[in-house]
């Protein structure tokens, strides 16, 4: 699509775009709303078939964050940014990029903060930090963050799960339900692990071949392969990989209860709630449910927050927003996306 175009349907209010020829990456910030306060979002790094695409996930992340910050009432606006790198990069050359990144957000003075995303880490936060502290979310522990904001995240979703749970048998536990993982990565590994923990089975999935070794001692633990995980007959699906895996094609071939997961825009397209509840199927909203890595990361770095006391706050605040959003969605009989979206509206709404 072109830029214009892109640019024009978008409800965000800057982006921040440029060329960084040394790597042949492009680099687009976008800042959705600082309505709340300052714009935080990760920073996403992957090739994409070219720069508009990029942008466009930078829009749609970005206002993403807006609706995770706004739902919980948290002080902060929705900001994303997306580093669209050639397929190959050098250590090196990676390094190199990270640090004019940084030096680029550092620039922009707080007007954005960012933390990671598909794509990046902790140590990749370091870098950034060297020269864009201190705007950065999530170094590494030893450089004085708090570290990975994957278990936080899963934290939450594996909250999200239980109150689907509890609204769809009238309860919680998740013992013996039968859950689909898609993306074994750091919010999903994780994330199996507790269910495992709470005696839950899974089968989980991820594009790394290398994944499906994981679990290999945990009967509770099968592997798929990526495109069989949407046809699996299960309680509940948890997309924890990238967004857009929620359409007309996929939609149909679920065979799950409830859908509850770490990944930012599940759906491809806003009618894909409409979708899901023709199909009777739960819907957590994805940006209710993964709010964990950001509360958290924000809660200890800038709140100093003990790291339990984080992961208690990201399971209550998911707990309450969630049971809102399901309440709201039954009183209004609207989708629940369009309920947490109401709540969210609100808020940004009274913010004046
Ligand atoms: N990637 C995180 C998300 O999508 C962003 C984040 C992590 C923000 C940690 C702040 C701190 O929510």
């Amino acid at each position: 699509m072109e830029l214009e175009t892109l640019l024009e349907r978008w409800d965000g209010e800057t982006v921040v775009a440029r060329r960084d020829s040394p790597s042949g990456a492009w680099i687009f910030i976008a800042i959705h709303s600082t309505r709340l306060g300052p714009a935080v979002g990760g920073t996403r790094m992957r090739p994409y078939p070219d720069p508009s695409a990029a942008l466009q996930d930078a829009l749609r992340l970005s206002a993403g964050m807006t609706y995770k910050f706004a739902v919980p009432g948290l002080p902060y606006g929705g900001g994303k940014a997306v580093i669209a790198v050639p397929s190959r990069l050098d250590a090196p050359v990676r390094d190199a990029l990270l640090r004019r990144y940084g030096g680029l957000v550092h620039q922009l003075g707080g007007l954005y903060r960012t933390a990671p995303d598909v794509g990046t880490t902790s140590d990749d936060m370091d870098r950034i930090a060297e020269t864009g502290a201190p705007f950065v979310f999530a170094r590494t522990v030893a450089a004085g963050g708090a570290g990975s904001s994957g278990p936080a995240t899963a934290v939450g979703v594996f909250a999200a799960i239980q109150v689907a749970c509890e609204q769809l048998h009238g309860e919680a536990s998740v013992e013996g339900r039968h859950v689909v993982v898609q993306g074994a990565g750091s919010v999903g590994q994780v994330l199996i692990e507790k269910l495992l923990a709470a005696g839950a089975r899974v089968t989980f999935t991820d594009v790394d071949e290398s994944a499906a070794h994981r679990f290999r001692g945990s009967p509770g633990a099968v592997f798929v392969e990526p495109e069989a995980v949407y046809s699996v007959e299960c309680d509940l699906f948890a997309p924890c990989a990238l967004g857009g895996v929620l359409d007309e094609r996929t939609i149909p071939r679920l065979r799950c209860r409830a859908v509850a997961g770490g990944a930012n825009n599940q759906l491809a397209d806003p009618a894909d709630a409409d979708r899901l509840r023709a199909r009777g199927i739960l819907y957590a909203p994805d940006y209710v449910a993964n709010v964990g890595g950001a509360m958290a990361g924000i809660g200890i770095e800038a709140s100093g927050w003990t790291r339990a006391e984080a992961e208690r706050k990201v399971a209550e605040s998911v707990e309450s927003s969630l049971r809102r959003v399901f309440r709201l969605a039954e009183r209004d009989g609207v989708t629940t996306d369009t309920a947490a979206r109401r709540i969210a509206d609100e808020r940004l709404a009274s913010a004046g």
